[in-house]
């Protein structure tokens, strides 16, 4: 969805940009073909995705090798208070999916890593390691969504207390006799998509970003968001409409409603026929398009 995520940001040749999500640099790349004077701040927390970055010479291209729920914080560092449009294509890159020792595919097998940034925080190997059953319970209930989330927390601790859970294949390996007959796959698909969101705190900092987001953008500046899962779109649709992650619009002592972000579409874009057939992953993709309430 490239061309939608385009004209959401409703480019000026001369605006200031930030693309928070840069991966392989593909929407970066085509929103500095679009600009003039302009800028362009892109943000990437993954090492990998800064060798990419490497190969743009844009006079007007940025890269903040940092997360992007320090937004605010690092536009201020470059002198930048606030910005024309915001794009943020939330998730893994296809890079990140397939490289088999960072973990993240359930098609290799390799290091139970799963950290977007290897170099900071808890992989998914400490995870196991040291999470409670309830914890693992919670994870896998919430970010998961499988049915069967307190015995498979239950039988991956019984697991760790014989062998330590490694790789990938330790991990399938507890996971294989839960999986439902013939679904294997996206039971795989489920736990590995649950841990990869507490190791890299996925839904924490996706809140964190878009509450900053009403204070960046410029009046009539645009956020353009593409989640891959409810999990991620749920909050984005929420707060597009009321503000809030969860629960209702608040209003004021006059009761005004209090909403930082306009939906600039109704529904959210979906990607057409025709693309998900070139590309499989577009299938659960969601774009929302947004502005300042003023
Ligand atoms: C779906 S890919 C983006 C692909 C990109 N739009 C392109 O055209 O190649 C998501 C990228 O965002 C990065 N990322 C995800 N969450 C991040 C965060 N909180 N801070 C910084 N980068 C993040 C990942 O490391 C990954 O490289």
């Amino acid at each position: 969805m490239l061309t939608e995520c385009l004209d959401g940001l409703a480019i000026r040749p001369e605006g200031i940009y930030v693309d928070v999500t840069f991966g392989g640099g593909g929407h970066s790349r085509a929103i500095l073909n679009q600009l003039t004077t302009g800028r362009l701040f892109a943000f990437d927390q993954d090492p990998d995705a800064h060798e990419q970055s490497k190969l743009i010479s844009h006079p007007g291209f940025t890269l903040i090798p940092a997360n992007f729920r320090f937004i605010r914080q690092y536009l201020r560092v470059h002198g930048v208070l606030q910005v024309d449009g915001i794009l943020a294509d939330l998730g893994i890159s296809s890079h990140q999916i397939d490289t088999p020792e960072r973990g993240f595919s359930t098609r290799f097998d390799g290091a139970l890593d799963m950290r977007m940034n290897p170099t900071v925080g808890m992989s998914a190997r400490d995870l196991l390691a040291e999470a409670s059953v309830e914890e693992l319970h919670r994870y896998l209930g919430m970010y998961g969504e499988i049915k069967n989330a307190k015995t498979t927390a239950q039988a991956l601790v019984s697991a760790r207390s014989i062998r330590p859970l490694n790789t990938i294949a330790d991990l399938k390996a507890v996971l294989q006799p839960l999986a439902p007959r013939g679904k294997e796959f996206k039971f795989f698909a489920q736990v590995f998509q649950a841990i990869r969101i507490v190791v890299n705190e996925e839904m924490a900092v996706l809140e964190e970003f878009l509450q900053q987001v009403p204070v960046v953008l410029k009046p009539g500046g645009r956020l353009v968001v593409m989640a891959y899962h409810s999990l991620e779109d749920r909050p984005v649709k929420n707060f597009i409409r009321s503000g809030k992650f969860y629960g209702d619009v608040e209003k004021d002592f006059f009761g005004n409603e209090i909403k930082p972000l306009r939906a600039i579409t109704r529904k959210a874009i979906e990607a057409s026929p025709e693309e998900v057939a070139r590309n499989p992953r577009a299938r659960s993709a969601k774009l929302r398009i947004a502005e300042p309430n003023l």
